[in-house]
């Protein structure tokens, strides 16, 4: 039998081969991609990991409508210069809620991954309507017109939209979106409920006027948490390995 299903009549009969090469490569596919359904997740999970708020979720997706990942990358490389320059390198966990994630390899201006909290608010906004103002040497493009009133009558539908891509919104979150978007632009309002919803959300006049809640308020908020959710001394040496 063996002599007859030789090597040589499978290379010379192509539908054979052809079979035969498939059969082959989907056992190597299959040893691959089969033990990945067993475990729960690849990224290794880290504390201060969180959904984004209503109105930090807004604010990255002005993020994107507006195209600031053709200039700016969310990723700090293992890298000493890297870190010297931005901080502790990213870690997969902080953009696992990321969808689209903002990785990106173009630096026309600095990585963003870890830009929370190194400026005030209000050098953000002053930047954002002009960077020359405050950097001369400046080639960002200014973006005044995000003084606008932001439109979040459907926040509810982005959470949702979010929550169906895996990212995981509770029912309560969804339910109190529009509130919860309100609350944080709003430095007086009653912010217990939005941050037992949302650890280390900070409430606030992004972009200096309390009054209206605009797309400025929106895109500062969320340059203002980026990379600020994890707290280095919560993470194990093990953890870091994995990433
Ligand atoms: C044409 C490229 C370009 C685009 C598009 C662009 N930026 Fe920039 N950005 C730069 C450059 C260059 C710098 C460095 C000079 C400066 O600070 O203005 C910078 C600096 C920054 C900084 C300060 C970073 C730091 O660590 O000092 C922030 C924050 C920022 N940009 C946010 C944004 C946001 C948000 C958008 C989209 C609305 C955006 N940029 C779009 C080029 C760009």
């Amino acid at each position: 039998m063996f002599k007859k299903f030789s090597h040589g009549m499978i290379e010379r009969n192509i539908l054979l081969l052809g079979v035969l090469t498939l059969i082959t490569i989907s056992i190597g596919g299959l040893a691959q991609v089969v033990p990945l359904f067993t475990i729960e997740s690849t990224i290794e999970r880290v504390q201060g990991v969180r959904p984004y708020t209503p109105l930090e979720l807004m604010g990255r997706n002005i993020y994107v409508r507006e195209g600031c990942y053709a200039c700016h990358s969310q990723m700090i490389r293992p890298f000493r210069d890297e870190a010297e320059r931005y901080g502790h390198f990213s870690l997969a966990a902080e953009s696992m809620y990321d969808r689209p994630f903002q990785w990106g390899s173009k630096r026309t201006g600095p990585d963003l991954a870890r830009v929370g909290g190194k400026y005030s608010d209000d050098w953000q906004a002053q930047h954002l309507r002009n960077p020359r103002a405050l950097v001369p040497e400046s080639i960002m493009p200014p973006y005044s017109f995000l003084d606008r009133p932001l439109d979040y009558r459907n926040i509810q539908q982005h959470l949702r939209a979010q929550r169906a891509l895996g990212v995981p919104y509770s029912d309560e979150m969804i339910a109190n979106a529009r509130a919860d978007l309100e609350t944080q632009a709003r430095p007086e309002a009653d912010g217990t409920g939005f941050s037992a919803r949302y650890a280390r959300a900070r409430q606030g006049a992004f972009d200096g006027n309390p009054g209206v809640v605009t797309e400025m308020d929106a895109l500062v908020a969320y340059m203002q948490m980026l990379g600020t959710l994890v707290d280095f001394r919560d993470v194990t040496p093990e953890q870091l390995r994995q990433q």
